[in-house]
């Protein structure tokens, strides 16, 4: 029995072939492929390929090549009823129950694919050549695509009384002509109707870009037609399954990674026009979690651009709040917003592509940013209020179904409302607020150096320790030589002083020519000379007190890269971000 092709394909959406041959094999991107080392051959440089765009890999070894379904079958010794088992389960797909009913859907299915195909060409040849449609094409010049462009997206134009379905009846049963819905049976005039007549029409794709519906557009402004028709739901097309050009921007995932997500087709075809082609439409219908699984398995960044007005707007958040809960480490949503009255046919067509990038790069809001924002705007300033906010939050976040996601986008949530708040959550930084007490607490009792940080205060000490116990550190060198220091010019001294201790020439302050500003100021505000003041020259004391200072200097580096990994999470809610920030944040415990 044959597995239906659509159940196939479906799998392969889901399946990029690197991440399926990289549960094997150790992969690196070259270009755009990946390459590795050989399954088939016990090899020391790498001779296999794998290509997600082109859907297969090649072993240069031993010329093995295949699809998704032939690599599992090779490296696990399966046949392929057991590979697509197998590959199904890892897309989280249910298995394929065989039924009686399977082949005359598979029958269905080759006779639905050639009326579609068959009618798309009609059309597109029409819109091509016809000299009757120079309507059509003058809609098309208006909106400045041309001939390219209706090549590359097989736009088509039918007339307004077209007689398509006797030809097509020809080869085709009434009733499967009527199930493509392409057609529909008016009763009162008793006649099969094209559904699409009088409109410009838009091929919608599957994945492996055979036609499997349309959209269409009016050319004519008549009030009582809707502007936009697309297909009904058919046997083979469900709305919130497929995406509009996902079979060709999926394509560009080896050189972008990201993807615009638009509402029409109108956007997708000027965005193209204008050189940005990562980008699909979502039909119309809002955004389901099949669709945002489908984008991302191609790419790490869905960029949800609706127009910029209220109905945009919330299209926007519904899609916030509905795709936050496919959230996935590595995996971003972001959310652009137009100005005003723009949609992003319009946007890109008025300012160009490199405009249209650059405005993306500097307004784009991250999924969480946005929600955020959102309800914040909504918030006043009164414990009500703020607790339905809280409470609001706390539920979207809790909708993610990714534990590891759901956790820090909860604690970024948390502790943005913590910053509005500031009074009522005192304790909550307390780590950081103790970590840099002692700095503080030194900095006040020498409140006539205003100017100096508190880093800068242990810098000094350190460098005062150092120039007091030259002989001592150039025997012990391996105590000091690593300690970071954050001020530039004490780093410079340091070095300095460091090079020279280094040099086991006999050294004392004096031929080490500092600066002299530098070292007034040093043994000015030290604030360890009151420790070591009046105190014989100790060298275990030294030894601590150096113990002690470098350990205040590295807890503060690591403070400062536990912020920029906090602020780089919150951007890119990545895991490799995560384990980083995780293992400093244990060495922070164990300090
Ligand atoms: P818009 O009304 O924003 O149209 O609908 P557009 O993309 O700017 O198109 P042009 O520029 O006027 O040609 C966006 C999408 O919403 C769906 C369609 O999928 C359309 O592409 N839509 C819109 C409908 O399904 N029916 C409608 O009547 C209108
Ligand atoms: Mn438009």
């Amino acid at each position: 029995m044959k597995y239906p092709k659509e159940y196939l394909d479906e799998i392969k959406t889901r399946l990029k072939v690197s991440s399926v041959v990289s549960k094997v094999v150790t992969l690196k991107k070259r270009g755009k492929e990946f390459v590795g080392l050989s399954p088939f051959k016990n090899e020391k440089t790498p001779s296999f390929t794998v290509n997600d765009d082109k859907e297969f890999y090649h072993c240069f070894a031993t010329s093995e090549h295949g699809n998704i379904f032939d690599f599992v079958m090779k490296t696990q010794n399966l046949r392929f009823g057991e590979a697509v088992k197998y590959l199904a389960n890892i897309a989280g797909m249910q298995p394929y129950m065989f039924t009686k009913q399977d082949e005359e859907r598979e029958k269905k299915w080759k006779e639905y694919l050639s009326i579609y195909n068959e009618y798309v060409d009609f059309y597109h040849n029409e819109i091509l050549k016809n000299e009757k449609y120079s309507n059509a094409r003058d809609y098309l010049k208006n909106r400045s695509l041309g001939k390219e462009e209706v090549k590359k997206f097989k736009i088509g134009f039918i007339e307004k009384n077209p007689s398509y379905f006797d030809k097509l009846k020809k080869k085709f049963s009434e009733n499967t002509l009527l199930e493509s819905g392409l057609f529909y049976f008016d009763e009162k005039k008793n006649t099969y109707v094209e559904r699409f007549r009088g409109r410009l029409i838009f091929p919608i794709k599957n994945i492996s870009g055979q036609p499997i519906a349309l959209g269409g557009r009016i050319i004519e402004n008549l009030d009582y037609l809707a502007k936009y028709i697309n297909s009904p739901e058919t046997n083979f097309f469900k709305k919130g399954s497929n995406l509009y050009n996902l079979d060709l921007a999926r394509k560009l995932s080896n050189k972008l990674d990201h993807i615009f997500l638009v509402e029409g087709y109108m956007d997708v075809v000027g965005l193209s026009k204008n050189g940005i082609e990562n980008v699909v439409a979502n039909l119309g219908t809002s955004l389901t979690d099949k669709q945002i699984l489908a984008l991302n398995q191609f790419f790490e960044d869905i960029i949800i651009c609706f127009d910029g007005d209220e109905s945009g707007y919330k299209a926007a958040l519904r899609a916030a709040e509905n795709s936050i809960k496919e959230l996935k480490p590595e995996k971003q949503i972001s959310f652009l917003f137009l100005p005003d009255k723009e949609d992003p046919d319009s946007f890109v067509n008025k300012n160009g592509k490199n405009y249209f990038l650059d405005f993306t790069k500097h307004n784009k809001l991250s999924i969480h940013q946005f929600i955020f924002g959102h309800y914040k705007k909504q918030t006043k300033n009164n414990p009500s209020s703020m607790a339905i906010f809280e409470k609001k939050l706390r539920s979207i976040a809790n909708t993610i179904k990714d534990n590891f996601i759901k956790k820090y986008v909860l604690e970024y949530f948390l502790e943005k409302i913590e910053e509005l708040t500031p009074l009522s959550n005192q304790n909550t930084n307390k780590y950081l607020i103790k970590k840099t007490k002692s700095l503080e607490s030194t900095k006040k009792f020498y409140n006539e150096s205003q100017g100096i940080t508190g880093v800068e205060l242990k810098e000094f000490s350190l460098l005062y320790l150092l120039l007091n116990n030259l002989s001592l550190f150039q025997s012990n060198i391996h105590l000091v030589e690593n300690i970071k220091l954050f001020t530039e010019i004490n780093k410079q001294i340091f070095n300095s002083v460091i090079y020279k201790l280094k040099s086991n020439d006999h050294i004392d302050v004096e031929n080490l020519n500092l600066d002299k500003q530098l070292l007034d100021k040093i043994n000015k505000f030290a604030p360890i000379k009151h420790i070591l003041k009046n105190k014989p020259k100790n060298e275990n004391q030294a030894i601590e007190l150096l113990d002690d200072i470098s350990k205040d200097l590295f807890n503060y580096d690591l403070e400062l890269r536990i912020q920029e990994l906090e602020s780089k999470f919150s951007k890119d809610l990545s895991e490799t971000t995560f384990n980083e920030l995780k293992e400093l944040k244990n060495e922070r415990k164990t300090n």
